[in-house]
């Protein structure tokens, strides 16, 4: 038995090895990384390149039309097996382990960092964005900007008006935060959630409490811009903090209690959620794992699934994909040009507006992003109403997508127009047949009347419909079907921007 066993595991790591030397055969023959580098074949002929997969993919399919066995599966090993780094975000229980299989099966278990609770990795974003101010990172701006994401994430939750006032409160809390980190940054030279917390509660609420001596003595609010004012400063610097300064001393006091309280506690709740228990325990002491890391092939898995720890699940991810991208922006790809990506399934969870504006230079930075999702009216519906400029932006920045079986109608309609149409030929026929034929007919008369014709219209190449017959997988023959459409790509005989495409299941 333990002999039988023994060889199976020899002949499974043979067939690794095996598939790994195929894959670098075939890239070694270009130059390695080169873009050109094919990481997936369809239909026997249709070539998909890391060229094609850092332009960004976007996998769409109603639950259960395999997305995340079919598509997702077979992009992320063709990555794996390419030597790519990257990270995996998680959305359900098990898809940790999903990914630590593929993993397995692609001879990459030694690169995995499992970042997950009672694990052994910690990772300080916001020490490490700071510190790294000499690699052009490190500004303010650029904490400011993750706490941002996550404030979009956490207003999500919270119905707070819509409409012409939910530009001024998002405005109103990244004010507040700036001006938080800012100050932190100039008196202690550090940023914690912690701190961020007790400047916030212990900022000035009117005039008269500025002046007293009560206040001045417990607020940390005061201590800090007291330690700031000491510090030596340049010009620049100096200018910073006056602002800094004006905001607490006059702004925030003189702001009615209402909108103060609202500005408040968006930014407290949303603190609050870092600031405890499990995320306070990963997210805020020393950091020992990285996403520079994926750059020299380190696969980093966040182990905390949206589904199962809810609102630290999301921030954890929205926390991690942002530091990604920050870091992706940061490298040299001329001296390090080793493909890195992201592989967000049920991406609707973890997808902010700044990955929209990432998206846009993704390919540059040598990013492979795998994006999947039910449909599109689950992006519209995470983003908010009048948000489909903003989906259109990000799906059109996605070039490859993969459209499996569908039963949504607005991204059906979305796939076909996006296919689009051409011209089509429609024959016709029809005959007429009067009561009195038969007796004109018995007289060598006409019978009744035949037209044909042959009628020219612009239809879809793809109709809406279509998409609900797609295989979904499952026994016995385990195949998943996909419309595969690429922006600007002209595939095989047909010349077509779209070709059917099928994957065998990994389950
Ligand atoms: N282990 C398995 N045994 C039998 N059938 C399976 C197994 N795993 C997946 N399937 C079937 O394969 C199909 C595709 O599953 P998959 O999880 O890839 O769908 P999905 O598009 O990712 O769905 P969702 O949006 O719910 O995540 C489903 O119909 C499912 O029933
Ligand atoms: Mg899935």
């Amino acid at each position: 038995m333990n002999m039988a066993r023994s060889m199976k595991a020899q002949i499974s790591q043979k067939l690794v090895s095996l598939r790994r030397r195929l894959f670098w055969n075939q890239a070694s023959a270009i130059t390695p990384w080169s873009l050109s580098t094919v990481l997936l074949k369809f239909n026997d002929g249709e070539l998909w390149t890391i060229q094609d997969a850092c332009q960004g993919t976007q996998c769409f399919g109603s639950t259960g039309s395999g997305k995340t066995t079919g598509s997702v599966a077979a992009i992320a090993e063709s990555f794996l097996l390419a030597g790519f780094g990257g990270l995996f975000l998680t959305a359900k229980p098990d898809d940790a382990s999903t990914y630590l299989r593929l993993c397995e099966k692609a001879g990459r278990s030694s690169d995995v960092m499992l970042f997950r609770p009672n694990g052994t990795y910690r990772f300080n974003p916001f020490d490490s964005e700071l510190k790294r101010r000499d690699a052009g990172a490190g500004l303010t701006h650029n904490v400011v900007a993750m706490l941002s994401a996550l404030l979009e994430v956490s207003e999500r939750n919270q119905a707070n008006g819509g409409g012409d006032s939910d530009g001024y409160w998002k405005r109103a809390n990244r004010q507040l935060c700036l001006n938080c980190v800012d100050l932190s940054v100039m008196a202690m030279d550090r940023i914690s959630v912690p701190d961020l917390y007790r400047i916030a509660i212990s900022a000035p609420t009117s005039l008269e409490q500025l002046q007293l001596d009560s206040w001045k003595a417990s607020s940390f609010c005061y201590q800090c811009l007291m330690d700031a004012d000491k510090v030596a400063k340049g010009a620049s610097r100096k200018l910073d903090f006056k602002l800094v300064a004006d905001y607490f001393c006059l702004e925030w006091p003189c702001l009615s209690d209402r909108t103060r309280s609202v500005v408040l506690s968006t930014f407290t709740s949303m603190l609050d959620v870092l600031n405890r228990g499990l995320i306070r325990d990963l997210m805020s002491g020393e950091t020992n794992i990285s996403p520079e890391m994926a750059q020299d092939g380190k696969i980093i898995i966040v182990d905390l699934p949206t589904m199962l720890f809810g609102e630290v699940g999301v921030f954890t991810q929205v926390l991690w994909k942002y530091c990604m991208q920050r870091a992706q922006e940061r490298r040299d790809v001329q001296q390090n040009p080793r493909p890195v990506f992201i592989v967000s399934d049920e991406s609707h969870l973890t997808v902010v507006k700044q990955d929209q504006v990432f998206q846009t230079t993704a390919r540059s930075t040598r990013t492979a992003v795998v994006y999947a999702t039910q449909s599109i009216s689950n992006y519209l519906a995470t983003f908010g109403s009048d948000s489909e400029a903003e989906v259109h932006s990000l799906l059109g920045n996605l070039q490859s997508k993969f459209f499996h079986q569908q039963s949504d109608i607005k991204t059906n309609q979305y796939a076909a127009e996006l296919i689009g149409r051409s011209r089509q030929y429609l024959i016709n026929a029809s005959s007429s047949k009067s009561d009195t034929d038969y007796f004109a007919s018995l007289f060598g008369q006409r019978q009744g009347q035949s037209t044909g014709g042959v009628s020219e219209c612009y239809e879809f190449e793809v109709h809406p419909n279509d998409f609900a017959m797609l295989r979904k997988g499952g026994p016995p023959h385990w195949i998943v079907d996909a419309i595969l459409y690429q922006g600007g790509r002209k595939f095989g005989p047909s010349g077509k921007s779209w070709v059917p495409v099928s994957f065998k299941q990994s389950v």
